[in-house]
């Protein structure tokens, strides 16, 4: 048991323990995305990028699955496992980019373009992984692109950012659908700058949901896993951070002697920290794991429609 008249260390390592406890007890794991408080990426198994997260979840033999990411993590996790009990530590954890595709709009557009071949970032609900033909996630997205044949037309849905960047590097011309992510879309180009000159010694990192007016400034641009790579392989010792700040949790945790600082957002605002990924708390993982609940539920039609496009996927990563 824990109380909340202790410090928060001492309330911290008592979660831990009781968290390890029903870990063993639930035969369960808990996968972690790198957005997610410190303390939660801690306690984790499995700390990861959503391709990682779904490589993972897809080759679990737990038998409960702790998601603490967003929903559409936990969803894909889900539509891997059917028969798996996956745990949300907070069901409003969504995703603003998600949302920015609502599945009958969408099914008009896609009408609309009978003839190509649906590619879907895998930041989107079920519904819009079962009109896809294929998903992908920040990391594999320009691999997935090139293995298509030149002459296929492409819809790509719901990242217009990352849609950019990806026509970018493959030269292709993809039908986009408009949608964005808030968190990446408050990143400020004329802060930006002003920061650099204040840290000429820093690499600019992004990821490439991030708009084309901060990507053009980016040294690097790629996935979570791929930012945090590179900035443990790289000779720099500093390193602006265009993504979610969560991430540098383990940016210093690799890379102690390196400083990293976080891109600012417009006004200089806090508004660059995902307010899904930070509904879950380590007291909403160790509640979901002691009463079996929140569980992400999906219809065993729609489940059967979303699998193919993501283990097509998980076939060409
Ligand atoms: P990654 O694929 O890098 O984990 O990105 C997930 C995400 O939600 C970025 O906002
Ligand atoms: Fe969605 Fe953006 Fe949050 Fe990623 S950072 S989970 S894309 S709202």
């Amino acid at each position: 048991m824990f109380t909340t008249t202790l410090p928060r260390q001492s309330l911290t390592g008592d979660l831990f323990m009781a968290i390890n406890e029903l870990k063993r007890e639930l035969n369960a794991v808990i996968l972690a995305h790198y957005y997610q408080d410190p303390d939660i990426q801690d306690i984790a198994d499995y700390l990861g990028d959503s391709l990682g997260l779904s490589q993972q979840a897809a080759t679990t033999d737990a038998e409960v699955i702790v998601f603490a990411g967003v929903h559409f993590m936990a969803e894909t996790a889900k539509i891997l496992n059917p028969d798996k009990l996956v745990l949300l530590p907070d069901l409003n954890a969504g995703c603003s980019l998600a949302d920015s595709c609502p599945p009958e709009a969408f099914a008009t557009f896609k009408a609309k373009h009978p003839d190509h071949l649906v590619v879907s970032y895998i930041n989107c609900s079920a519904e819009i992984k079962a009109m896809s033909d294929i998903i992908c996630t920040s990391s594999n997205a320009v691999k997935i692109i090139r293995q298509i044949p030149e002459e296929q037309p492409i819809i790509f849905a719901p990242d217009r950012n990352l849609g950019r960047y990806v026509m970018e590097q493959t030269g292709r011309n993809l039908v986009l659908w408009q949608g964005s992510c808030i968190v990446h879309e408050t990143f400020c180009e004329k802060s930006l700058v002003q920061l650099q000159i204040q840290h000429p010694e820093a690499e600019i990192i992004a990821h490439p949901e991030c708009e084309p007016s901060v990507l053009r400034h980016a040294n690097y641009i790629g996935s979570t896993t791929a930012l945090l790579k590179y900035s443990q392989q790289s000779s720099k010792s500093a390193f602006i951070v265009a993504t979610e700040p969560g991430i540098i949790h383990q940016m210093e945790k690799r890379a102690p002697q390196k400083r990293f600082i976080p891109a600012p957002g417009l006004n200089n605002c806090a508004c660059n920290e995902c307010p899904y990924m930070r509904l879950n708390t380590l007291e909403k993982v160790y509640l979901a794991m002691k009463n079996r609940e929140p569980e992400i539920t999906l219809s065993p039609k729609l489940i059967a429609a979303a699998r193919g496009p993501i283990q097509r996927m998980l076939e060409l990563s």
